[in-house]
């Protein structure tokens, strides 16, 4: 047996993060910022991990109890591996080699993507076709184990491409008109998604009758965005991102830190920016015209954050 690579990509929430939780849409993208699994034979119920950007190798049995906990790190593609074994009835050993380009709790749907990467080179190494909502529900269980209650958006985003309104599973593909450049600006802090959502529950549970119309309202926004995304109104959507910072603010998953790259993005000329995931750290996304991305990306580091200049992509899952 020779050996398998499969890549799948990150995602941008562009409007809708943690009100999806709750049942409402947001409309997020993929972007093209990958990360790759390759599959190789190796002893038989053992499995061999190595993942490059944590500089970790690890060998797990096979046949522990499949929610076992092993480090952060290495959860999804350990839960993914024993995951997708199991669907297939495979006893047989794999090594997994993972190499992200997707900067880790950050956001931008880094578990996820290796999840969906591992899952389809595992299953394609055994010779197995499994069908997109296979390997989206597959790595779905891997990212509970992860964050919690996850919405499911970050592995059906990143097995589909594109751009997608999502809702309680449900999925609409979005077109998107030619290429619209995103500048990721991180903040360098890692963050805990599954933290974020239980932080957003409390204060939904203490305050139930404000957060129910805020989070309404970032719902309504996702809607909107959708049609200012396919109209190619970059400015209006700006504006929709904007609206959308102030109502994450008031959910209480800003920081000062966000808000330092979201003013800097702002006051450079961009339509509009705002923290992309679950926040309390992680990256924000700004939209700008393309003559001034490059600008804004300075300002971003002027102002302490590391800035990607990132692009929508149609490629999910795919095998190298
Ligand atoms: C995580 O990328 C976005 C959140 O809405 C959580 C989720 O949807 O699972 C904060």
């Amino acid at each position: 047996m020779g050996e398998v690579t499969a890549s799948a990509p990150g995602k941008c929430i562009l409007t809708g993060e943690h009100s999806v939780v709750y049942g409402l849409p947001a409309l997020a993208v993929a972007i093209d910022m990958r990360a790759k699994a390759t599959v190789k034979p190796y002893e038989k119920g053992k499995a061999l991990i190595q993942a490059k950007q944590f500089n970790k190798k690890i060998c797990l049995p096979l046949t522990a109890d499949r929610n076992i906990i092993v480090e952060s790190d290495l959860q999804p593609i350990y839960t993914s591996i024993i995951n997708t074994l199991k669907l297939l009835r495979i006893k047989d050993g794999v090594e997994v080699l993972i190499d992200s380009s997707i900067p880790d709790a950050s956001g931008l749907g880094s578990s996820a993507a290796v999840a969906v990467a591992t899952v389809k080179a595992v299953s394609e190494f055994f010779g197995i076709h499994l069908k997109e909502n296979e390997i989206s529900s597959l790595s779905f269980e891997s990212e509970k184990i992860v964050h919690g209650s996850p919405s499911g958006i970050d592995n059906t985003v990143s097995v589909y491409g594109g751009g997608i309104l999502f809702r309680k599973g449900r999925i609409i593909k979005v077109k998107i008109p030619g290429n619209i450049p995103l500048i990721i600006g991180d903040t360098l802090k890692k963050r805990n998604t599954g933290g974020m959502v239980s932080r957003v529950r409390e204060n939904y549970l203490k305050y139930t009758g404000i957060f129910k119309p805020i989070l309404t309202a970032i719902g309504r926004i996702s809607l909107q965005a959708k049609k200012f995304l396919e109209a190619a109104d970059l400015s209006k959507l700006g504006e929709l991102l904007n609206i959308n910072q102030a109502l994450l603010e008031s959910l209480g998953v800003s920081t000062i830190e966000l808000e330092k790259l979201v003013y800097a993005a702002r006051e450079a000329g961009a339509y509009g920016a705002k923290l992309t995931g679950a926040g309390g750290g992680g990256c924000i996304v700004a939209l700008a015209p393309s003559d001034i991305s490059q600008n804004i990306a300075s300002k971003i580091s002027e102002a302490g954050g590391r800035a990607y200049i990132t692009q929508i992509t149609d490629i999910g899952v795919r095998i190298e």
